[in-house]
This record gives C-alpha cells, sequence and structure tokens, in this order.
C-alpha cells in the first residue's frame, strides 16, 4: 500500500448546530468552532470534518444546500470560514468539508431556474419528467418516505428527489452539472481545505431509464436500496471527479458508501481507487431491517465482533476503512453498541479501545470522547429531524402507539447525537447562554469535557492516550499498517485481535462480558501467540492501554476482569 500524509492522523467529525454557540442565538456557529480549536488540538485530533454550514433552508439540516460557496448566516460569514482554516492549519488540522452533490436545495438558484423553464439548460440538470397521464415514471420510495416525484407547481412536469422534496436529484449524466461540481470542488481545495467527506455519494447513478420495481411494502413503492443495486457504472463518474479535483491537490476525500460490492472495495480505496478511503458502516446495518426502525434489533458484542472482523479481512491488502463509532446519523455509539451492564466509564473505555486499535482511520465524533450517551426523548416534538418523523409515523401505522414509537425512536434516532455538546455542569452544559434549538441531554452535570479534563482516569483521557499511542514513534507503524487477525474469534463476548507489525505485535483484549474471564495460554500458543512472549511485555511494562488497574497474567492463564481492555505491545523474539 502506497504511503499518504493522512494515514497515522486521528480524525473528528463537528456537527456545528450543536457543537459550540458564541453569540446565544443557541445555534453553534463558525466562531464555536475556532475557540474550540484548542480542545481539539490536545485532544490530538489532525482531521476535521464539518458538517455542512453552506447556504441552506434546514429542510434536511444544511444538507439541501442553496450555495455550494456561502455560508449560511446562522453559522458565521466566509471570513469566518477562512478564518478556521488558517487557525486550524496554525494547529497542525486539516478541514474536510461536507460534499452533498447527489441532490442540492430546491431554492439553490439552478433549480428555481430549472423550474422556470424545465426545456432550458437548468432542466438538464435534474431529473425533470413530464406527467400526462397521472402515471409517476417510477415507484421509488424516497429515504424519508413517499414517493421519489414530486409535481412542480401545477405543470405536467415532475422531479426526481431520493430525499426530501427539497432535495432535488442532480442529474450526473449531465458533462455539464459535472464540470460545475468540480470547478466547485477545486475552489473550496484551493481555499486551502484538505478534502471532503462525500454524502450520499452512491445514490448519483441511477438505473436508467426509469421503470418500476416490485414493491416491497403496502405503500406500491421498492425501498432504494433494492433499485440501486441495478445501478451500474459509478465509477466513470467518481474517476473523473478523482483526476480533475482530489488528485491534483493530494487531497483526502472519504466517501458515505453503503452498498459497495465486495468486489468493488479495491475500485473505491485501492491505490488507484476514487476515494482515500470509505466509511466501514458493517455494523451500522447489521440487525436493520427493511420494514423500518421498529422491525431493527441492536447488535451485541459478538455481533459486533464479527463485523469488524469481516471488514478488517475485507480491506486487508487493498485499503484503509474510516472507522467509527457514531456519527451525525446515527444513535450514540455507548448506548447502542455496549449491552446495559456495560454502560460507564469501564465499559465505554472498552468500545473505545476495541474499534480505535482496528486497522484503518479512526473518526471520533464530537462528544464521543466523553461518551454522551442517547437522550430519552417524550415527544415527536422534542425532534426536529425528517427522518425521525417518518419513522415515527412507520411505527404508528405499524400499530405501536406513542409511547412505544418514542421508545423506538430514543433508541434508533439521529436525533441522539445531535444534542448539544456538553462541555461543563453550568446550565445547558455550556454550549449557549441562550435556548438551545435542539434539547440538551439532562445528563451532562455528569458527563461534561470540563470534569474529564481534570481526572486522568476519564474516557477523554483514555481517548487521549489511544490518539498518543497512534503518533508513538516506537509504536505507530504497526498501529497504522499491522495487519489484523482475529484471535480466538470463537470465544463469546470476547473481542481480541493481534495488530501483526514487522518487528513487533499489538495484542488487543476486550471482555464485554459481565463476568471475568480466564483464557489458557495455552490456547493463545495455538494461535501463535508465545506466553513467554505476553509475560515478558507484562514484566517490561509493555501494557500500552488499560482501563483497569493490573492485568492478571499469571501461571498458565491471562484473566480479564468485567468489561476490562488492555493492550499490549509484543517484540518479536530476534531482535
Ligand atoms: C447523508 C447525510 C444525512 C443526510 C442525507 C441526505 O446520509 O449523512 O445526514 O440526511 O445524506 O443528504
Ligand atoms: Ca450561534
Amino acid at each position: 500500500m502506497e504511503k499518504k500524509w493522512w494515514h497515522g492522523k486521528t480524525a473528528y467529525q463537528i456537527y456545528p448546530k450543536s457543537f459550540y454557540d458564541t453569540n446565544g442565538d443557541g445555534i453553534g456557529d463558525l466562531k464555536g468552532i475556532i475557540e474550540k480549536l484548542d480542545y481539539l488540538k490536545e485532544l490530538g485530533i489532525e482531521i476535521l470534518w464539518i458538517s455542512p454550514v453552506y447556504l441552506s433552508p434546514f429542510a434536511d439540516q444544511g444538507y439541501d444546500i442553496a450555495d455550494y460557496c456561502a455560508i449560511d448566516p446562522i453559522f458565521g460569514t466566509m471570513e469566518d470560514m477562512d478564518r478556521l482554516i488558517a487557525e486550524a492549519k496554525a494547529r497542525g488540522i486539516e478541514i474536510l468539508m461536507d460534499l452533498v452533490v447527489n441532490h442540492c436545495s430546491d431554492e439553490h438558484p439552478w433549480f428555481v431556474e430549472a423550474c422556470r423553464n424545465p426545456e432550458g439548460p437548468y432542466g438538464q440538470y435534474f431529473y425533470l419528467q413530464k406527467v400526462e397521464d397521472g402515471k409517476l415514471p417510477c415507484n421509488w420510495r424516497s429515504y424519508f418516505g413517499g414517493p421519489v416525484w414530486e409535481r412542480i407547481g401545477q405543470t405536467d412536469w415532475y422531479y426526481l428527489h431520493l430525499f426530501h422534496k427539497k432535495q432535488p436529484d442532480l442529474n450526473w449524466e449531465n458533462p455539464k452539472l459535472r464540470q460545475e461540481i468540480y470547478r466547485m470542488m477545486n475552489w473550496w481545495l484551493d481555499k486551502g481545505i484538505a478534502g471532503f467527506r462525500i454524502d450520499a455519494i452512491i445514490n448519483i447513478k441511477k438505473p436508467l431509464p426509469f421503470r418500476d420495481y416490485p414493491a416491497d411494502r403496502e405503500d406500491g413503492l421498492c425501498d432504494m436500496g433494492t433499485v440501486l443495486e441495478d445501478a451500474k457504472g459509478i465509477m466513470e463518474f467518481l474517476d473523473e471527479m478523482r483526476d480533475q479535483t482530489f488528485s491534483p491537490h493530494d487531497a483526502f476525500s472519504v466517501g458515505e458508501v453503503f452498498n459497495d460490492r465486495k468486489e468493488e472495495l479495491p475500485d473505491y480505496i485501492g491505490d488507484e481507487g476514487c476515494f482515500s478511503s470509505i466509511f466501514d458502516f458493517s455494523q451500522t446495518v447489521e440487525g436493520k431491517s427493511p420494514l423500518g426502525w421498529y422491525a431493527c434489533k441492536r447488535p451485541g458484542p459478538d455481533a459486533y465482533k464479527r463485523c469488524c472482523f469481516e471488514s478488517q479481512r475485507r480491506a486487508q491488502g487493498v485499503g484503509l476503512f474510516s472507522n467509527i463509532i457514531e456519527n451525525h446519523d446515527e444513535p450514540r455509539g455507548v448506548s447502542y453498541y455496549l449491552p446495559d451492564y456495560a454502560r460507564n466509564v469501564k465499559g465505554k473505555k472498552l468500545l473505545a479501545a476495541v474499534y480505535f486499535m482496528l486497522k484503518g482511520l479512526p473518526f471520533l465524533y464530537q462528544g464521543q470522547e466523553i461518551g454522551m450517551e442517547n437522550m430519552e426523548f417524550s415527544s415527536i416534538e422534542e425532534l426536529d429531524d425528517v427522518s425521525s418523523r417518518f419513522e415515527y409515523q412507520v411505527c404508528l401505522d405499524a400499530g405501536l402507539d406513542e409511547r412505544e414509537a418514542m421508545k423506538v425512536i430514543s433508541q434508533y434516532s439521529r436525533g441522539n447525537s445531535r444534542t448539544p455538546f456538553q462541555w461543563d455542569d453550568s446550565a445547558n452544559g455550556g454550549f449557549t447562554t441562550g435556548k438551545p434549538w435542539l434539547l440538551v441531554n439532562p445528563n451532562y452535570r455528569e458527563i461534561n469535557a470540563a470534569s474529564q479534563e481534570r481526572d486522568p482516569d476519564s474516557l477523554l483521557s483514555f481517548y487521549k492516550q489511544l490518539i498518543r499511542l497512534r503518533k508513538d514513534p516506537q509504536w505507530k507503524d504497526t498501529v497504522i499498517y499491522g495487519e489484523t487477525l482475529p484471535v480466538l474469534e470463537e470465544m463469546s463476548g470476547l473481542m481480541a485481535y493481534l495488530r501483526r507489525g514487522e518487528k513487533q505485535e499489538i495484542l488487543v483484549l476486550g471482555n464485554f462480558n459481565s463476568q471475568e474471564i480466564t483464557v489458557p495460554l495455552k490456547r493463545l500458543e495455538k494461535e501463535g501467540i508465545s506466553g513467554e512472549a505476553l509475560k515478558e511485555a507484562v514484566r517490561e511494562g509493555r501494557i500500552l492501554l488499560n482501563n483497569c488497574e493490573t492485568l492478571s497474567l499469571e501461571g498458565e492463564s491471562l484473566r480479564l476482569q468485567p468489561l476490562q481492555a488492555a493492550v499490549i505491545g509484543i517484540m518479536h523474539k530476534n531482535d
């Protein structure tokens, strides 16, 4: 694998609306991010992905863009943005913008013009279809519910929107549109950003011509996942994008790719791939149901482990996944993946260690480093989110009552990760002096950054250690490039793996059980891990990380306490 500038870094996602508010309007802003750069630097962050801050009517919280080259006034100005880029750089932090180009806003001038004159040049920027007999061009279901077609005023024309009706899809088949997008991307790259997180990108290639698919619910519509399986040829667009934007800038790009087929991974993230990396969503989709959230099942520790290891195997020799436990579209990782008995500081450190030490580029989502948890939402009115509203209705239609539906929403909603950052134990968690746009989780008095900064045993301090290890000259080569080899994979509740480097190995051990577990050294020997080498590592102080005071390694066995996580450095014998 060719070495790249970003390989050894740690990335962090900011959801600006909820990060830090400097003017008391209850909404986080760019100045707020600038003010917290020192906090991020102290944590060890070197890449910052910023969710959309462009001009937007906020039908989908900024993922509906009305002008790609303007900052929405609720966040600040372009001068603030330029200052953010410069101030971040001065601290060794690179910025990634969120690239939302499957669709724009219905208030974007391109779409306004397309509606005015569907047969003119801007009509070709979108998917516009004339419907005369009332029969829509196809029966696809929008991700946020209902058909993907919406009528333009009182005309015979309809436009396609895979997401909200205020998010018309851009027509990537039109080379003119593609050139406009690349020009805009280069404009941002020339400003000094390091690259992009690329939103919803698998949707840009539609299977054409439009046709119906077998309906999969009573609404007579078909899920987009099924439809997109038929879409061939996306790489022509993505390779072109890489050649005209990323490559000349040596930019970093990370794609939101959900449906990559096994054989396609090299096309995405290989040395010649279109992107630097894509997110590993295998744990995210595990247990999801096509029927809706009410029919989903949270993965337990064994399912979680299976997903991680499967992805590590797939990426081996190909490239690097970007690893996450949460983002702005998911519930909080500690609430989602940890069993109830593990939702405490020890359990949170365990989840942190086992995901962070995997091969790939680790991303943290704001608040993850302090262990922010899901919210108990009591009414759908508390949420300002199109997808939660749609899923709430799906629950009711399936026969759940309001209380049951809200329980489902509180478990799966992306509103969970969007509650304001908990900076300290003052009012509103120190996020704003005004009225926060979304409820602050009342647990901010116990869970907040200020108290954890003072505490060497806090989750925040543990994340700092994990990030430091990634940069440690003695270990970093193995942490970044070492192959991942699952260990004792069949042992329930244990997530263990080796990262194999040239002169050393790193053993990662995590016990998700509520009971202590005993691992006979003989069984480790069978997997190529010498008991002697392990004992030597402990004797010589190479327990690189541990969420417990001790590690019990005596006689013929290794014992792990409930929820213990340990990372051990092992030197190869002949050096
Ligand atoms: C992506 C974003 C999500 C948004 C959607 C439409 O999945 O992460 O927040 O709603 O695309 O842009
Ligand atoms: Ca503000």
